[in-house]
């Protein structure tokens, strides 16, 4: 040990008693102190683990494990910290650490009779699980509000024609109402994957100490009950070690993620063309070119999938292969959970505001919606709905789209591809292919009619089709889905309202 060494580790225990109260000195962390440390990072979890402190001592005196003078004398110190705040804290290894040194300064050593049946190996991740159903929390109702914002759209756009797309060239004629609902029912199986992930979060670790239980004659229900939590999760070892709620958690939040960045794309993409504008709070300009309008929090939206994947990988990669039970290495998996609820978080309210506050160009969609022959499959569908085989029909038409493109190629060939075949196109192509005459299977201005993009709209009215009455019912069970997942959005957080209200009785009780 250098001289320089020993000056470092002397300065330290003047400077605060925590290494030789909590820690004892030969493991004060030396020149890798930093690098243990988990303090800084731990801030998140700062008001869950007094929480899981004040919940611990209230078990350990309603079970005799401490008398309830000395459980008064820790809650009293507990709340004294809180109001110091996070900063304030003694240095130590962690947060949990740290709290603990800070209640045996403020009443003396019996402080150290909190840690009594625990061990800070599920004493973390009791937090863990207590901050993150916060955050899910937060994360749903961005959800909520993206589904809500897509579903106004909908029934703004119920007869709004836009063209529909297949390797982005232009393959069908849809309406808006029929886009924006396509992803309001993704973002809503995203809404049910977060509560599923919360589900298995909401689940009490405490009691299981260091991984192999306790010889104290503890109440685990108790302790989950007034932390808000379900139950218990029942082994000990899995308890105190198990994290995969943490990667299901950032998983549901990756595919929500990559739902929001195809979102993002397809209204940049409309935006570029003219069909959609965003208000200019949700857009940014060049500081070069003055007319530009850009599209950015959506591109930052489309972004934030790399940053969710990121997370997924760091999770899974910091977990893969872990022995159980208990390893330091699970103190560097958690930051990958806060940074992706955050950035998902933001990134979905963020597109639920650029989608509510946006103006769709009903015009420009109606003038494309026609465009590149998109009503094509529907007067093939019509041909063969009057007897004709479908792939006679498809061949009727596919002739029909080439003499259209011959006869306007003077005109240039995307003149062809932007109009398609008229009535008299379809009807010199079936000539060539029938021996008889297309009027003998079909009337003229159901070919028409079947021509024009409303008109084809209209006519896709399976379940779950475009037309109109097919879209309004997908309207109904988007008002029905938004709001039962709303009330049980909302319980969650009226069950955790109600635990936090009870745990202050609780504790009140004692002080
Ligand atoms: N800071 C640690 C974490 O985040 C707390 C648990 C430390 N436990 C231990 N045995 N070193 O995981």
């Amino acid at each position: 040990m250098t001289e320089e060494d020993t000056l470092d580790d002397a300065a330290l225990e003047n400077d605060n008693g925590a290494d030789s109260v909590v820690r004892r000195d030969r493991f004060s962390g030396g020149p890798a102190r930093g690098f243990l440390s988990s303090l800084a990072a731990d801030e998140r979890i700062f008001a869950a683990d007094l929480a899981v402190d004040r919940a611990h001592v209230v078990m350990l005196a309603e079970c005799d494990v401490i008398d309830d003078e000395t459980a008064g004398d820790v809650l009293h110190a507990l709340d004294a910290i809180e109001v110091d705040g996070h900063a304030a804290l003694p240095e130590g290894e962690d947060v949990h650490e740290a709290i603990e040194t800070a209640v045996i300064d403020e009443i003396g050593a019996d402080g150290g009779k909190m840690h009594t049946a625990r061990s800070r190996n599920d004493e973390v991740a009791t937090c863990i699980r207590y901050r993150l159903r916060e955050d899910v929390i937060a994360a749903l109702e961005a959800t909520l509000a993206l589904r809500e914002a897509l579903a106004d759209v909908a029934s703004e756009h119920v007869e709004t024609t836009m063209p529909g797309y297949t390797h982005l060239q232009p393959a069908q004629p849809i309406t808006v109402g029929h886009w924006a609902l396509s992803y309001e029912q993704a973002v809503r199986r995203d809404t049910e994957r977060l509560l599923g992930a919360y589900a298995r979060t909401n689940v009490s670790p405490l009691g299981g100490a260091a991984f192999a239980g306790t010889t104290f004659d503890i109440d685990r229900e108790r302790t989950a009950h007034l932390l808000g939590f379900d139950g218990v999760l029942e082994n000990s070892m899995d308890a105190s070690s198990s994290r995969d709620f943490l990667l299901e958690t950032v998983q549901a939040l990756s595919t929500l993620a990559t739902t929001l960045s195809g979102l993002a794309e397809d209204v940049i993409i409309f935006a570029n063309r003219g069909f959609v504008y965003l208000s200019d709070d949700y857009s940014s300009t060049s500081s070069i070119m003055p007319q530009k309008k850009n599209p950015d929090t959506l591109e930052l939206v489309r972004a934030v999938a790399g940053d969710a994947a990121a997370g997924v990988q760091g999770l899974t990669t910091t977990l893969k292969g872990l022995p159980r039970a208990y390893n330091r290495d699970l103190q560097r998996a958690t930051p990958h959970a806060w940074s992706t609820v955050d950035a998902v978080s933001e990134a979905s309210r963020v597109a639920a505001g650029a989608v509510a506050t946006a103006d769709w160009n009903a015009e420009a969609l109606a003038a494309e919606a026609g465009a590149g022959f998109s009503t094509a499959t529907g007067v093939a569908d019509l041909l063969a709905a009057n007897g004709l085989p479908f792939r006679t029909a498809h061949e009727i038409v596919a002739r029909a789209a080439e003499r259209a493109a011959e006869r306007t190629s003077g005109e240039g060939a995307s003149h062809a591809a932007e109009h398609g075949a008229d009535y008299d196109a379809i009807h010199a192509a079936a000539a060539d292919v029938l021996e008889e005459p297309l009027e003998g299977y079909v009337d003229p201005e159901a070919v028409e009619s079947a021509l024009d993009p409303a008109q084809s709209v209209a006519s896709r009215d399976s379940t779950g089709g475009p037309a109109p009455e097919a879209v309004s019912s997908q309207l109904e069970s988007a008002a029905n889905a938004l709001e039962s997942d709303t009330e049980a959005v909302q319980a969650l957080e009226d069950d955790l309202d109600d635990a936090h209200a009870n745990l202050r009785s609780e504790v009140t009780g004692y002080v």
